[in-house]
């Protein structure tokens, strides 16, 4: 039973759990109009501490998309958090007046903080270099539409392993199907943190090995995973520089690669993937941010436990 609960991490849900919310998205997806009075009398809060285009704009479009309404803060500046109210005592205020919310905040584990103190569910859109659990949504739904399932895959991570927690999640996330295979591809400054390697990796005995080069290991993925470097988590502007342009996934390196290998990126993209392999059938970026809208609207619905039948028949009873 979802109804009710925080997503923080992605191992706060079960595989059978992530199951139900990709199987709502598939029938969100094939008949939108049969949701779009599902939330009608619900409110989201977005509670934005850090900038945000994809999470934000599609956790806002998902909930008008069933019939909700939304408030919330792009602009820390502009609440009350200016003052020096905590973390806590946002949440818990901004539960009076909301149902669900939706925290991104610069410091891992904010958004715990928050779901501790209120009594409505609470989701974490990114916290530091930490999770993204609503990114691991976005991206596996992209990869079981393309794919089918998760088994018996090969995930190239090209990038920013470091901070990039887009890759710490979807990592996690993907630790418990059958047979998959890891290839990392960093800079050694960028490599993946001790504790993913030690708590994901090894514990579950999962195959991987390090590569430096993209032209090493793009031929054996089956997904390759771009991600940028995260210019904000950087304490040197030299170093940020140095590695910023450290991979480029161009034509001529898509043309080693399978030809139903799939191209995905949480986005936004600096340098790393060239605009010329957009055109590409199997560059699946931009799908894969549209899907994060339809798998937000599967999540808001069971956090909140509301079904279309329920919908329906409120409808019927106001008429
Ligand atoms: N993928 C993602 O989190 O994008 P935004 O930073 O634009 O929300």
């Amino acid at each position: 039973m979802l109804k009710g609960r925080s997503l923080l991490e992605p191992m706060d849900f079960t595989v059978e759990e992530y199951e139900e919310i990709f199987t709502l998205a598939d029938q969100i997806i094939e008949e939108p109009g049969r949701f779009r009075e599902t939330c009608r009398n619900h409110l989201l809060a977005t509670l934005f501490f850090e900038p945000s285009t994809r999470t934000r704009f599609s956790f806002e479009a998902a909930m008008l998309r069933l019939g909700g309404k939304v408030i919330g803060f792009s602009e820390p500046g502009s609440s009350s958090v200016a003052k020096g109210e905590s973390i806590a005592d946002t949440v818990r205020t901004v539960a009076c007046y909301a149902d669900i919310a939706v925290m991104r905040h610069p410091k891992e584990g904010a958004p715990r903080v928050g779901a501790m103190a209120s009594d409505i569910p609470l989701i974490n859109a990114g916290d530091g270099g930490h999770q993204h659990p609503t990114q691991t949504l976005t991206d596996l739904l992209t990869i079981r539409a393309s794919k089918g399932a998760f088994t018996g895959l090969t995930v190239g991570l090209c990038g920013d392993l470091k901070f990039g927690r887009t890759v710490h999640s979807l990592m996690k996330a993907l630790s418990r199907y059958p047979d998959v295979r890891f290839v990392l591809i960093s800079p050694e400054e960028l490599v993946i943190p001790d504790y993913v390697r030690k708590e994901i990796l090894q514990k579950n005995g999962i195959p991987f090995r390090e590569v430096r080069r993209l032209e090493d290991a793009i031929g054996e993925v089956d997904i390759l995973y771009m991600t940028r470097v995260q210019k904000e988590r950087f304490f040197n502007e030299e170093d940020y520089v140095r590695l910023k342009d450290y991979y480029i996934l161009d034509g001529e390196k898509m043309a080693k690669a399978k030809l139903d290998m799939i191209v995905l990126h949480p986005l936004p993209r600096v340098n790393e993937i060239a605009v010329e392999v957009d055109k590409d059938p199997r560059a699946l970026y931009f799908q894969q941010a549209k899907y994060g809208m339809y798998v937000r609207m599967a999540l808001i619905m069971k956090l909140l436990g509301v079904t279309e039948e329920a919908s329906e028949r409120k409808g019927e009873l106001s008429c």
